[in-house]
């Protein structure tokens, strides 16, 4: 579904389809992404929710559609114009990736080591600001390895922000994390769309965060986007997958 003009779109996904094989994961999937709102994207395991993502960032290509981000389809670009939009974008992996290797300060540095020509003192300040925002300032000389499960997913967005994106993406940010952690990073991803005036786009399973945090919410099912609206008329919505979906019911028209 896509938004009228009253919200401009920083990104969408225009009529895409998508297959891994025999497997269809997308087909007719069309999603605006608004400009400084949190859009969640909810659907079942398997559903195609990353995939969206990896599209977003460009590294998918669609079967047939376009992705669209700021007006330029970034599906028939040279690999040199997609990191120039790459660099407006972050993507925050569903599992925080960091190099064991390196101290959490490095890991968070790498971004700017491989996309600016940043001094070390400038990205050394830059690191360490972008790790207060997450409140892990003292986890600079750490290596991840000493790091609880919800740091490191806070290591992880502070390593995606850290180049003040336009665009961040989030991928199952809070999937394993107890209440507390959650709700802690749930704050984290409204202070970052704060600090950065930006957009974010949110994959989750956590209603309670999903709507703590949500703009937009889109529901993925069978590889298409089948409801569209603002979190809180998703939260009245009448669909019965829409129904189904939140209220974990097992009876429905959601086959399980
Ligand atoms: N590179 C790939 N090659 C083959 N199949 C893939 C690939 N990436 C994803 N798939 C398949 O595509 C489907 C959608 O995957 P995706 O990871 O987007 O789902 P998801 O909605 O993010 O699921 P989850 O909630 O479990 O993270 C799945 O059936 C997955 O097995
Ligand atoms: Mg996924």
């Amino acid at each position: 579904m896509q938004t009228s003009e009253v919200s401009k779109p920083i990104a969408r996904i225009d009529d895409v389809a998508l297959s891994f094989g025999d497997r269809v994961v997308l087909k007719n999937c069309n999603l605006d992404i608004v400009e400084g709102a949190i859009t969640c994207i909810i659907g079942l395991t398997g559903a195609g929710k990353s995939t969206i993502l990896r599209l977003l960032d460009g590294l998918l290509l669609p079967d047939s559609g376009h992705v669209y981000v700021r007006g330029q389809d970034i599906c028939h670009m040279s690999e040199e114009q997609l990191n120039v939009v790459r660099k407006k974008i972050s993507l925050s992996f569903q599992f925080s990736a960091l190099l064991d290797s390196l101290t959490v300060g490095e890991n968070v540095a790498l971004p700017l080591r491989e996309h600016t020509r940043l001094s070390e003192a400038e990205i050394r300040r830059a690191v360490a600001d972008a790790l207060e925002s997450v409140g892990l300032t003292s986890a600079y000389d750490n290596l991840p390895a000493e790091l609880s499960g919800g740091m490191l997913k806070r290591a992880g967005f502070a390593r995606a922000i850290v180049t003040g994106p336009e665009l961040v993406l989030y991928d199952e940010p809070t999937t394993g994390l107890d209440p507390i952690v959650t709700n802690l990073i749930t704050d984290t991803i409204l202070r970052l769309r704060e600090k950065l005036k930006g957009t974010a786009v949110v994959i989750s399973h956590d209603l309670p965060s999903i709507f703590a945090m949500a703009d937009y919410v889109a529901m993925l099912f069978e590889g298409a986007i089948i409801a569209y609206d603002t979190a809180e008329r998703i939260r009245q919505s009448t669909n019965p997958i829409v129904v189904q979906f939140l209220e974990g019911a097992e009876v429905g028209p959601i086959p399980i």
